[in-house]
């Protein structure tokens, strides 16, 4: 449910100033300070909004705001400058009528940017879409492009407006915005030349200097600081809190928003430069000979580049400075220009050319924004224009400005009244007319066609003759003498003769607001505005489209001799348009308050605030809005608020609001006169009374509040009590259905107990009596067998009595007996011993005998023939065994069968030995006579060399074959064949070793039965034979190589050349050859072996030393010979070979 609230809800001070009491200024004045100091800076004067300027930002402006606003009716929530613009936006959008936002106050009051809340509220409330957004975008862009052109800092305000603006927003039918046209007022050009003291040119030239990049500056030939440009006042040319270099971005930014094209912003920037270089242009007094003073220009600098970024040409321009030209019908005199009139005609250059460049401006920023469809719009203008001024020196600008404020004060009293009359005429209530002081005699002191300050100002400019300011103020003195608003010290009216605040050359003006002290000077000049013809013309002439575009009079086309219409003539017509204007349209009022002079926040100047309040007839608004009633409701919302005060009422009316809203008025006994029915509203006309009903409402709201209470504390017991009993119940029968089963199984168990007892009882009885009965039989069966028992006892003790007596009769008998058989015994033992003694004598007598006899026949040696027998027998069974289980034939075959009897382990192993011999034999049985001495061989070269030398196991498995180089076949050994006549026992190529180097020559090696023949290889021819019994021994070492040295039988013909050094890879076959020769010859001595790592060899005449080393592994696994020295070789044979 939607909680309706109401701005009287949660009020600080009073919201609505209506609703004060009492009213008196002390009490408004306190209303404005208690709703300030708590930050509330709007207050209502009915629908009026008064607005204090906070001077610090605060958080009453975030979307989350605007959508607490959106939608809501004026009084339901605190003031705020929202609520007023949705009003203004709803009632443009659902009632079809055209709005004005009216905003005044005096400089710095806060008008300026309350125009853009208004503006951003519409902006967020409006409709949506890309299209709508753009436009949007375009309307808010505007305002910073034109604040930097217009506005400046004023000792009043750091932002001060110095044109006014009034901005029409253009909406559809659905409140969709299309567009906008902004209409400004006369811009305070004179600031461009000269600023008072403490205030600022305009906030363009600073932001362009600090703000503009190195390029663009250089472009515009411009320098970064502040104090090269005269028209640049120094003193306060930083603000504080204003950065003017991020505004240049902002106003770049917006002003691409808003659409103007890159060359438009450059031709723009290029005049504000152009504004800069003109100020600095000076002149000095030159004297002529007919005694006229002229002038000339101090340096050309300036005005060069002035002229290059404008593109006019520079003597064009440096003539308009030196001559004016005055053409009258078809005359035309050249005159030549002094220093001040140079002066004044390069300020009225500049002015001219700045003031024009922001109208232009305006209309750009218009062609942009402008509505595109040509349907019937809505609008809603906003006037945000500069505020009421008074200056110590006030001028024809605040003269203007005051004038403006003085026609929108009036605006306000006419709108107002207006209004209220209307709705009482509208409500058909009674209307009584009200006392307010009306501005309307001040308005028409200035602007009266006939006989006002515009209006002589405008005569006097038009005059023939010499016309001064002064002049000027002769006419005011006599013309205005009268009115009672005017004060002159020399006018007509005497009471002002001894006035000295009042100096002869100002006039005073007793403004709405204020009095004001005007001071005449410029008065003339500015109201005519006047720009020398030489000088609109040399603008017209520049290259520059923008200027040309600036100064259309200069084309000399359409030269004109007409005066242009004066300054103040021009600005009362766009003031009286905008006065019409805003009549056709509904207003809403915005006013400005300015809390103190010092720009700062918290600060409640109370003087200033009560000035301010009184001249903008604040008092006077509220009392007129309560001199007919103080408060209006329409009766719907009034009944909802106020329907709990009566009980017919409460809690729903079912007629209508009206009647009501009646009842309740009638219950309540409210006087009749304090209250009138109006058509749709009610009308109260006393604070008190709206009081009175909000007093009891609020008791009213207690008491309900009470009762609500009461009666939802009651429902909350009344539930949980239902709730608890409910639970309850249910709890009750779980329990009792848990007792009732806790019992049932009690019960059941008891049950099961006394009928187990019970059970157990006649089970035991039975059982008793079972066992009973058994007992019984068996004590029957136990009588019986004892008493057969006894009886068989008894019969038994009887029988054995019997037996007894049998048994010793028998025992005795037997003892008897058994006497008697011992005894016949012993006797017959006796008998037989003696018996048998006999016998045995008698067989060894016998025996003896036939012993004696059969001695050598009989037993002698059975013994040793059984024990042979069996010897026999075991004997036959271990060698049939034997025989059966031999192992084959093979002389290598280990296999040997085991031995049966212990007794026969030396048989057995001797028959193992003859079985190997005879195996062996039998072995060699086979063997042919050639494979025998092979054998025989092979047998003589173990004895020889088995254990002495390490190349003899590798030679076992060889074969000797003998004859490796099959000498007899190969026709290649033919010669060598038949050269050695004996049988060739072996072939076989060696290397003859080098006694000086060591190397070896291949040779064959022939040894026979009679000699060993070497013989060359290749050729086969005989090198050496050398007869066996020459050959002495031969050396060999214990190693692997292959080494062997013949040695020879020293004085023998072969022994001349030496012995010989031989290698042979068949080494052991060619020693055991050499060997078993000299074996089986008869004619000399054994061939005897050395086998030492270290024997002699005789050399021819030397005896050298052959060392065998084991050496390393070289040169693969080859044994090497060295010669060491003269008497040592070294053979070095490898540790593996
Ligand atoms: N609602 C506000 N919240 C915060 N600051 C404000 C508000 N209104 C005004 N100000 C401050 O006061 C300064 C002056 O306000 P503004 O420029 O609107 O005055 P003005 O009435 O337009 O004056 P002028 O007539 O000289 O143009 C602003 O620059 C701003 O700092
Ligand atoms: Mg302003």
């Amino acid at each position: 449910m939607e909680v309706k609230t109401s701005l009287l809800d949660n009020m600080i001070g009073v919201g609505d100033m209506v609703l004060l009491e009492p009213l008196s200024e002390d009490s408004f004045l306190e209303n404005l300070k208690k709703r300030f100091d708590h930050s509330e800076i709007y207050t209502y004067i009915g629908s009026v909004v008064i607005s204090m300027n906070p001077y610090r930002s605060l958080p009453i402006y975030t979307p989350d705001k605007v959508e607490e606003y959106r939608n809501r009716n004026f009084y339901e929530l605190s003031p705020h400058i929202y609520a007023l613009a949705d009003e203004a936006y709803r009632s443009l959008r659902d009632q079809d009528k055209d709005q004005c936002i009216l905003i005044t106050g005096e400089s710095g009051a806060g008008k300026t940017e309350a125009s853009k809340l208004v503006m951003s509220y519409v902006a967020a409330v409006c409709g949506k879409g890309q299209e709508v957004n753009k436009v949007k975008e375009q309307l808010l862009q505007s305002n910073p492009v034109l604040e930097a052109f217009g506005n400046a800092k004023t000792v009043r305000n750091d932002n001060s407006s110095r044109f006014g603006k009034y901005m029409d927003i253009e909406f559809d039918f659905k409140g969709d915005p299309l567009g906008g046209v902004i209409s400004n007022y006369l811009l305070e050009k004179s600031r461009v030349v000269k600023q008072p003291r403490g205030e600022r040119n305009f906030h363009v030239f600073y932001q362009l200097l600090s703000g503009a990049s190195d390029d663009t500056l250089k472009k515009l030939r411009l320098h970064r600081d502040v104090s090269k440009y005269n028209y640049l006042s120094l003193d306060s040319a930083v603000v504080s809190g204003l950065d003017d270099a991020a505004n240049f971005r902002t106003v770049r930014n917006a002003m691409q928003i808003v659409g103007f094209m890159e060359d438009e912003v450059q031709s723009v920037l290029q005049l504000v430069a152009a504004v800069l270089k003109l100020g600095n242009i000076e002149f000095k007094p030159e004297s002529r000979c007919n005694g006229t003073d002229e002038s000339r220009i101090k340096d050309k600098n300036d005005l060069k580049e002035m002229c290059e970024l404008l593109g006019i040409e520079q003597s064009v321009l440096e003539r308009a400075f030196s001559y004016r030209t005055v053409e009258a019908k078809l005359e035309k005199v050249s005159t030549t220009l002094n220093v001040a009139q140079a002066y004044y005609a390069r300020d009225a250059l500049a002015k001219n050319l700045y003031s024009r460049l922001f109208t232009w401006l305006v209309t750009r920023i218009n062609e942009s924004i402008k509505a595109q469809t040509k349907t019937r719009h809505k609008v809603m203008g906003v006037l945000d224009i500069y505020g009421f001024e008074i200056f110590e020196d006030n001028s024809f600008e605040q003269f203007i400005i005051n004038y403006c404020n003085e026609k929108l004060q009036q605006i306000f009293i006419e709108l107002t009244l207006r209004e209220e009359q209307e709705e009482y005429v509208r409500e058909g209530i009674e209307w009584t007319n009200i006392e307010y002081f009306n501005n309307a005699v001040i308005c028409d002191l200035i602007e009266n066609n006939k006989n006002g300050i515009l209006a002589m100002l405008d005569e006097e400019c038009l005059r023939p003759g010499t016309v001064t300011d002064e002049t000027f103020l002769d006419k005011l003195n006599t013309v205005c003498a009268e009115h009672q608003h005017f004060e002159s010290r020399l006018s007509k009216n005497s009471k002002f003769l001894t006035d000295h605040s009042l100096p002869h050359n100002c006039f005073r003006i007793q403004h709405y607001a204020g009095k004001v002290l005007y001071r005449v000077e410029g008065f003339m000049d500015k109201n005519n505005d006047l720009l020398y013809r030489d000088l609109s013309q040399a603008m017209y002439k520049a290259n520059h489209s923008l200027i040309k575009q600036l100064f259309p009079e200069g084309n000399p086309a359409k030269v004109n001799l007409k005066r242009p219409p004066t300054a103040g003539f021009q600005f009362r017509a766009s003031v009286s348009t905008l006065m019409k204007n805003l009549q056709t349209k509904n207003p809403n009022y915005i006013r400005c308050i300015k809390p103190n002079d010092k720009k700062a926040p918290h600060i409640f100047t109370e003087s200033l605030i009560r000035h301010q309040v009184r001249y903008l007839g604040l008092m006077e608004n509220v009392r007129v809005r309560r001199a007919g009633y103080a408060f209006r409701q329409t009766y719907e919302p009034c009944l909802e608020r106020y329907k709990m005060l009566c009980k017919r009422t409460w809690p729903h009316w079912r007629g209508r609001a009206r009647e009501g809203v009646e009842v309740l008025m009638a219950d309540l006994q409210v006087p009749a006169e304090e209250f009138s029915y109006g058509r749709s509203k009610i009308f109260i006309r006393n604070p008190r009374t709206l009081f009175f009903l909000e007093e009891r409402r609020r008791q009213c709201l207690q008491d309900l509040a009470t009762l609500i209470q009461k009666i939802y504390r009651g429902w909350k017991c009344r539930s949980h009590f239902l709730l608890l009993k409910k639970s309850q119940i249910v709890v009750a029968a779980w329990y009792r259905r848990y007792a009732q089963q806790k019992k049932y199984q009690r019960i059941k168990s008891a049950t099961t107990v006394v009928q187990s007892y019970a059970r157990g009882w006649q089970a035991r009885k039975l059982l008793r009596e079972l066992k009973y009965q058994k007992r019984c039989e068996e004590a029957a069966t136990t009588i019986a067998a004892y008493w057969h028992g006894t009886q068989a006892r008894m019969e038994l003790r009887r029988l054995k009595q019997e037996a007894r007596s049998k048994h010793a009769v028998t025992v005795i008998w037997a003892y008897w007996q058994g006497t008697k058989a011992r005894r016949e015994l012993r006797r017959l033992k006796e008998e037989a011993r003696r018996k048998h003694a006999v016998a045995v004598i008698w067989a060894y007598w016998q025996g003896l005998k036939v012993r004696r006899e059969y001695r050598k026949f009989f037993r002698a040696h059975a013994g040793k023939k059984i024990y042979d027998f069996t010897i026999q027998r075991i004997m036959q069974k271990y060698f049939l065994g034997l025989r059966n289980n031999l192992p084959s034939m093979s002389p290598i075959d280990k296999n040997w069968p085991a031995r049966t009897y212990l007794f026969l382990d030396g048989a057995h192993a001797e028959l193992r030995r003859i079985f190997h011999l005879w195996r062996c034999k039998k072995y060699r049985s086979q063997f042919t006579e050639e494979r025998k001495a092979v054998y025989e061989e092979k047998l003589e070269a173990s004895e020889i060399f088995k254990d002495k030398k390490a190349l003899y196991p590798s030679s076992v498995s060889q074969p000797f074959k003998g004859d490796y180089l099959e000498i007899s076949k190969n026709p290649k050994y033919q010669k060598l064949n038949n050269a050695v006549d004996e049988k060739v026992l072996l072939a076989d190529v060696v290397n003859k070793i080098n006694r000086a180097n060591g190397k070896g020559t291949a040779r064959i090696f022939l040894p026979t039965k009679k000699s060993v023949v070497l013989a060359d290889q290749k050729t086969g021819q005989v090198k050496a034979s050398v007869p066996l019994p020459d050959l002495t021994s031969v050396s060999v070492s214990t190693q692997s190589d292959g080494f062997f040295a013949l040695k020879l039988k020293e004085g023998s013909a072969s022994a001349v050349k030496g012995d010989f050094l031989l290698s042979s890879e068949h080494l052991i076959e060619i020693i055991t050859k050499l060997h078993r020769i000299g074996a089986t010859a008869t004619d000399r001595e054994q061939l005897s072996i050395d086998i030492s790592d270290e024997f002699l060899v005789q050399f021819k005449q030397d005896k050298v030393c052959v060392k065998f080393v084991q050496g390393a592994p070289k040169n693969g696994n080859s044994v090497s010979c060295k010669r060491k020295n003269n008497r040592l070789l070294e053979v070095s044979v490898p540790a593996t070979a």
